[in-house]
């Protein structure tokens, strides 16, 4: 086969055989096709699409490119989550030990925050000594010892994607929703769990700006997903605002804390709840959702939850004094309250600008390399419907420094609009998608 004749077939919007799709993913993984060819090929993908046997065909020879997770040796079935994320999303980081504390196997590979969006693995990081480079025995004797853990996701699992995923950030190709859910896919496939719960964020924040698109690429991940043999679903979930009140690494694990003591915001608690619910039927550990949601809230009220976190903790190496007292989180150098210059109800509250504002104090990434502050952040008070006096403090600042903090405030102001008329907040949780 040659390269050139897949990049006129597909230019030209012919279907490719499973065997030019195979041919295409090992010459990606092996290096022997160079990156003009692969760059011009997704150009193409772009324009003309990819079917449903086309995309399924992708993401499994992706998922085949490098180790498939075997999770045999965990005792349960193995139920993962992704999302597909967003701002002060913080869904993994809860969820962890209160799934574990209802006998489910939390068996969780993260990434980190890249742009304006927020990484599990750097949040965890933030307490002091966890580790999350986890070898796969490590991992899975935790697991089976605490009922849950969390490491970065391994660099051998999908390397196709990682290559091509690479090449379609500097080409302008990743907004292609086949290629995304291949991408998707192929990577939470290769981690090995029975069963996934998809949380599709939609809204400002999110990759999917629009609901219609959440919803088709939710849909094509679930078809890929089902087409494998997996029990699967999606939630479609608002990422308009930022999620909950508190957007930065060690503020995040402030934040998850005082929800496992019952103190979680309404938003933040709902999508763990609805995800949660969701996880645990798929398990096994109850009849439906709703008794699922049932079991979380009884893990938080009784301090169940509380308690495994501490357990998690210690067993990846980290320093379990936070959950006693998590004011340690909170201890930026400079803080900053930004006061409302305007009256009325707030009606945005962009989390772009938001999680661009964080970034900005150091708490986030333009590139992989880059180093980041855990401590710097935000703390948001007014939230979309609620209401602001002139003079009002908006939100406060967490910052390294007193120049850094004035041009996060500045972000913050833009970030939100007001109404005279009042606001309603409409339910995070926008769709169930299932086939
Ligand atoms: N996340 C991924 O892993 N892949 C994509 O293509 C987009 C988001």
């Amino acid at each position: 086969m040659k390269m050139y004749d897949l990049i006129e077939k597909k230019k030209r919007g012919t279907e490719l055989t499973p065997e030019e799709i195979q041919w295409f993913v090992r010459g990606v993984t092996d290096e022997s096709i160079p990156d003009e060819q692969i760059t011009a090929f997704l150009m193409a993908v772009y324009f003309k699409g990819l079917t449903e046997a086309e995309t399924f065909e992708l993401t499994f020879a992706m998922r085949d490119s490098g180790d498939v997770m075997d999770l045999s040796a965990v005792k349960g079935v193995c139920v993962d989550k992704h999302s597909t994320g967003g701002v002060g999303d913080k869904v993994s980081l809860v969820l962890l030990p209160i799934l574990a504390s209802c006998g489910l196997p939390v068996v969780k590979m993260s990434g980190r925050g890249l742009g304006h969006t927020g990484g599990t693995i750097d949040k965890l990081e933030s307490i002091s000594g966890f580790r999350t480079d986890l070898s796969e025995d490590e991992f899975i004797d935790i697991v089976n010892r605490c009922g849950g853990a969390i490491c970065g996701a391994n660099k051998s699992l999908a390397p196709a994607d990682k290559r091509l995923y690479a090449l379609r950030d500097s080409t302008a190709t990743v907004d292609e929703i086949s290629l995304i859910a291949s991408s998707i896919m192929s990577k939470k496939l290769a981690a090995g769990a029975d069963a996934i719960v998809l949380d599709v964020t939609t809204g400002d924040g999110a990759f999917m700006k629009d609901a219609d698109d959440a919803r088709k690429l939710a849909s094509l991940m679930v078809r890929i997903g089902k087409s494998a043999g997996k029990d699967i679903c999606a939630y479609i979930t608002d990422m308009d605002e930022p999620l909950g009140f508190y957007i930065g690494n060690s503020l995040e694990v402030y934040e998850s804390i005082l929800a496992l003591c019952g103190k979680g915001p309404e938003d933040l608690m709902r999508v763990v709840s609805v995800l949660g619910g969701a996880m645990l039927r798929f398990g096994g550990i109850c009849a439906t959702a709703n008794e699922g949601e049932k079991m979380i809230s009884e893990s938080v009220t009784s301090g169940k939850a509380l308690d495994k976190f501490k357990e998690i903790i210690t067993a990846q190496g980290g320093d379990p004094a936070c959950v006693s007292d998590p004011e340690i989180l909170v201890k930026a150098p400079v803080v900053v309250d930004v006061v409302s210059e305007k009256e009325g109800y707030v009606s945005r509250l962009l989390a772009s600008q938001a999680g661009h504002a964080v970034k900005c104090l150091g708490g986030g990434r333009d590139k992989k390399e880059d180093i980041i502050d855990p401590l710097v952040g935000v703390q948001l008070f007014k939230k979309i419907g609620d209401h602001v006096s002139l003079g009002e403090a908006l939100a406060r600042i967490y910052a390294s420094d007193e120049a850094q903090a004035a041009l996060a405030a500045d972000e913050i102001k833009e970030a939100y609009e007001f109404s005279d008329k009042s606001v309603i907040r409409h339910d995070v949780i926008i769709d169930y998608v299932e086939d």
